[in-house]
């Protein structure tokens, strides 16, 4: 069974797709209550008041009609009068979007798990908690069936899809179910409700693809520009972000207990220009109105120079004061382990996710997440763009002093 809190409806599913729908936008009164994710820093949720004129826009949309969508038509409006459906927002950048989108006024719809977060460890009140200020459906984005079940009875249409969804283990299977299909699910059930542009969260390693996810938002990365092409009232943003600072602040406790920083090669194989959470977030939020970002793919990074992971562990020693000592592993280490484990798979194909993480860390212990310029063929951190304030080395110094809370990794800590 899964429940919806939104706007006009509060509706239970049953298993059966029996749908119990209490409509509170049919109230006589001046004011409606609704069950709400409340933005102040209380724990309860609190019926909150919606006028009449704001739930017009909801309650005069029945599935019968047509939702008319041109790219223009929402990005006239006040963003209090654009919904946006968020999926993936439980994730690591998904929950600061909603909050950006929260933030900037947008009508958020954020479509989660019950049980959300790495290994599932939150529950639906934490989940509301952390999504604060969205309205929030708990459904199942890797079903279309129950996904479009659950939109339609919420009652009202959507302008924007935005999509921060991903594998959380990087396996092979995973990633076709969820940077595939659950994505390409919530592109149809969006649309078919009205929605006339996508917003994706991506990856800049596409570029290069040599790993199943890679292969699989590919895939939904054609799919998605396809629509644009056939469909002139339809939009898109495809963003591919740079390393995220989760990915890079694994040795900080450890270079703070004096261990060396582990690095292959020379510690010059890669360089990226890391990003922070809420820096991407507000660059995926600006896709929702900016026309400059329309149709388009936008690689993007943080601030400041492209690193290498020398030069990130020689900021690391700077900041713990102490002497920098580095624990150099040859890559052909990796190449000698993927090329054993390869071999396996053969014999036991239940091996096929553990070959695959192998090469997920020979991907990102020499390719740079930087923009692979086409006329050169090289990686250019000239040419990535930048975006944003956070640096890594003001991420590092939190981290030493807070520790890693916040920045997990997901389930198979490789990313
Ligand atoms: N790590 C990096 O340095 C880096 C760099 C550039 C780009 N990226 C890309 O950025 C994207 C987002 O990364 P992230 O770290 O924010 O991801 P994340 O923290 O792993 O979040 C994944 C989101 O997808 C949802 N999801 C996963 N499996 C699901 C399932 N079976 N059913 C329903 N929902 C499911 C999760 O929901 P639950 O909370 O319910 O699990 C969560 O909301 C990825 O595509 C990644 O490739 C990463």
């Amino acid at each position: 069974m899964s429940l919806c809190y939104s706007s006009n409806f509060i509706t239970l599913h049953s298993p059966k797709h029996q749908n119990l729908s209490i409509n509170l936008s049919s109230e006589s009164s001046q004011f409606f209550k609704l069950f709400r994710v409340s933005t102040d820093s209380q724990k309860s949720y609190k019926p909150i008041k919606f006028s009449r004129e704001r739930l017009k826009l909801y309650a005069s949309l029945t599935q019968s009609q047509a939702v008319e969508a041109t790219p223009s038509t929402f990005r006239n409006r006040n963003p209090k009068d654009i919904n946006v459906l968020v999926v993936g927002s439980t994730g690591y950048i998904g929950r600061f979007v909603v909050k950006e989108l929260v933030k900037r006024g947008f009508n958020v719809i954020a479509i989660a798990r019950e049980r959300s977060g790495i290994k599932g460890r939150n529950d639906k009140n934490e989940t509301l908690d952390q999504l604060r200020g969205a309205n929030v459906c708990f459904s199942d984005v890797s079903n279309l069936v129950t996904l479009e079940e659950s939109l339609k009875s919420l009652g009202f249409s959507f302008d924007v899809v935005v999509s921060c969804l991903a594998s959380r283990s990087g396996g092979v299977k995973d990633s076709w179910k969820i940077d595939y299909e659950a994505t390409k699910n919530s592109l149809v059930a969006g649309k078919k409700l009205g929605a006339s542009h996508f917003v994706l969260l991506s990856a800049i390693c596409v570029q290069k693809p040599l790993l199943e996810f890679q292969r699989a938002k590919l895939k939904f990365e054609a799919e998605l520009m396809k629509e644009a092409e056939v469909d002139d009232g339809f939009t898109y943003s495809i963003v591919r972000p740079t390393a995220f600072f989760k990915s890079l602040g694994g040795q900080v406790e450890l270079v703070k207990d004096g261990k060396p920083y582990v690095m292959f090669g020379d510690g010059k194989l890669c360089a990226c220009k890391p990003m922070s959470e809420p820096d991407l977030a507000s660059f995926i939020v600006d896709c929702v109105l900016s026309e400059d970002k329309v149709n388009r793919i936008l690689p993007i990074g943080g601030p400041g120079k492209a690193l290498t992971p020398l030069e990130q562990g020689e900021m690391l020693f700077k900041l713990v004061g102490k002497e920098p000592k580095f624990f150099k592993v040859p890559i052909e280490v990796m190449d000698f382990a993927i090329g054993v484990l390869d071999f396996l798979v053969k014999i036991f194909p239940s091996l096929e996710d553990a070959a695959e993480f192998g090469k997920i860390g020979r991907y990102y212990a020499a390719e740079s997440m930087l923009l692979l310029d086409p006329e050169t063929g090289e990686y250019s951190a000239e040419k990535t763009p930048s975006y944003g304030n956070d640096t890594l080395e003001e991420f590092f110094a939190r981290v030493l002093r807070e520790g890693m809370s916040g920045q997990e990794l997901g389930e198979q800590t490789i990313f």
